[in-house]
């Protein structure tokens, strides 16, 4: 039997087709290999999404010439969106590369992999846009936590953003797909389902929006949680934190990236929402989800940010009290609209800001947790923490937590806090709860 290995580098999408192409693989009779040593097939699927994610993955991939000098019969491939967005680089740079295949093509990478093997010419390339048949031959593997795709590709024209060029506008997959995708992951015994897509909420397949969605897939029995990400502030909308409100094993988490607190970076990311508008937003999200936790996303050093525009954005993060925010240095990326914009922010006032940005959540993290001291949560047990090896979970709105006593993974047990840092809330299971 040929053998496969896969290496993914990226988001959730990127993982999630990681795991549906392992899935064709085993179908047409391959078997999975321990390393890229003993692979017939070595499969990187990578990201573009920042130069330094596209710099990760190349030079990881760099690192097979050696082993493809000895066997240059292996195939070696690079899916994802990179593959999309560099094809002309990967093949300059690595011309050992088989096999360059876009985001909506990875259904054909085992045939593709197979006629090279067979003595086909090399290398390949192929930008197809045949995912829509794609999650339709998942095969779910169980597992405690399973994401499920709702949409592809992203219709919103962020000026920083290479992904709308990467997978394409936001297509959505009819309803009863996801249904019945989610109630096999159900039947396999999965505790919780993660729908996603880049912009989640913006879901519509006929007269079904994404709070409908949401309900209708909420409804399966078995999955104890159902989260959802990533939400642009844009489309998210009362009735979602209604259904949200409603169904007690939605996850109490949005994760709702700001980018920026300053109204003239966002007019200039075309993010098309002030810093106003969207405090507003979390506010009524919080009104409505009690215990609700927001999430949020920034990026700093955007061209022509501003000490003034900077302290815009830490206030925002203050005045939201996200329980998380993932901060990045602004990148310019190709084909992308803010590319034509000088990249003007010194990497040295970038690195700074990011530093800042980190400490400002961090403390503000600390304050989220504080919150839990003393109180009983609701956690849905994940399994052992690597560094201390006690029980580690997390609550319905995402605050991890690392317990003692006696819980299965997969069960929602009762933990009463007694510690918090700004990362971690630690405490005991006080009885079986849910
Ligand atoms: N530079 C830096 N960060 C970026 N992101 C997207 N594009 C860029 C870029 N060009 C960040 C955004 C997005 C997250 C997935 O990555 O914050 O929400
Ligand atoms: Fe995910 Fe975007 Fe990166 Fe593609 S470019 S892997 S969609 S973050």
């Amino acid at each position: 039997m040929p053998r496969f290995f896969i290496t993914v580098f990226g988001c959730q999408m990127n993982k999630l087709d990681g795991e549906l192409l392992e899935g064709l693989f085993v179908e047409r009779g391959w078997d999975a290999a321990e390393s890229a040593r003993d692979a017939d097939v070595v499969v990187f699927l990578g990201c573009s999404v920042r130069q330094h994610a596209e710099d990760r993955l190349l030079s990881r991939v760099g690192r097979l010439k050696f082993l493809k000098r000895k066997r240059p019969q292996m195939v070696v491939a690079v899916g994802g969106c990179i593959a999309q967005v560099r094809r002309e680089e990967i093949l300059k740079r690595l011309p050992f590369v088989d096999l360059v295949v876009g985001p909506g093509s990875l259904l054909r990478l085992p045939e593709l992999s197979e006629a090279l093997l067979a003595g086909a010419k090399r290398p390949v390339c192929c930008y197809e846009r045949l995912d829509k048949e794609f999650d339709g031959h998942r095969r779910p593997k169980g597992g405690l936590s399973a994401f499920l795709r709702v949409m592809r590709g992203c219709s919103r024209a962020c000026a920083y953003c290479v992904v709308p060029r990467a997978r394409g506008p936001a297509v959505s997959r009819p309803p009863d797909a996801i249904l019945s995708e989610a109630q096999k992951l159900a039947d396999a015994g999965v505790k919780e389902i993660v729908l996603i897509g880049q912009d989640v909420s913006a879901y519509r397949f006929g007269d079904v929006d994404f709070p409908r969605l949401l309900q209708l897939v909420a409804q399966i029995e078995g999955p104890k949680r159902f989260g959802f990400v990533t939400s642009h502030p844009l489309s998210v909308s009362t009735r979602l934190f209604e259904v949200m409100a409603d169904n007690p094993r939605i996850s109490r988490y949005l994760h709702m990236p700001a980018q920026s607190g300053s109204d003239r970076i966002l007019r200039l990311m075309r993010r098309g929402y002030s810093a106003d508008h969207y405090i507003q937003t979390v506010q009524t999200a919080r009104s409505i989800v009690g215990d609700l936790e927001v999430a949020s996303d920034f990026i700093v050093g955007f061209p022509t940010e501003t000490e003034k525009d900077f302290a815009a954005t830490l206030k925002l993060l203050h005045h939201c009290a996200f329980i998380n925010s993932f901060i990045f240095k602004y990148s310019p990326r190709p084909y992308t609209l803010a590319a034509k914009m000088e990249d003007d922010v010194p990497s040295s006032v970038k690195k700074e800001r990011n530093l800042r940005l980190l400490e400002a959540q961090s403390e503000v993290s600390l304050q989220r947790k504080k919150k839990l001291l003393g109180k009983t949560v609701a956690v849905l047990v994940e399994g052992r923490d690597k560094k201390s090896q006690r029980l580690r979970g997390r609550t319905f709105n995402n605050h991890i937590v690392v317990f003692d006593g006696s819980a299965t993974v997969g069960d929602v047990v009762s933990v009463k806090i007694e510690t918090v840092t700004p990362l971690t809330a630690f405490g005991k299971v006080e009885e079986d709860a849910r």
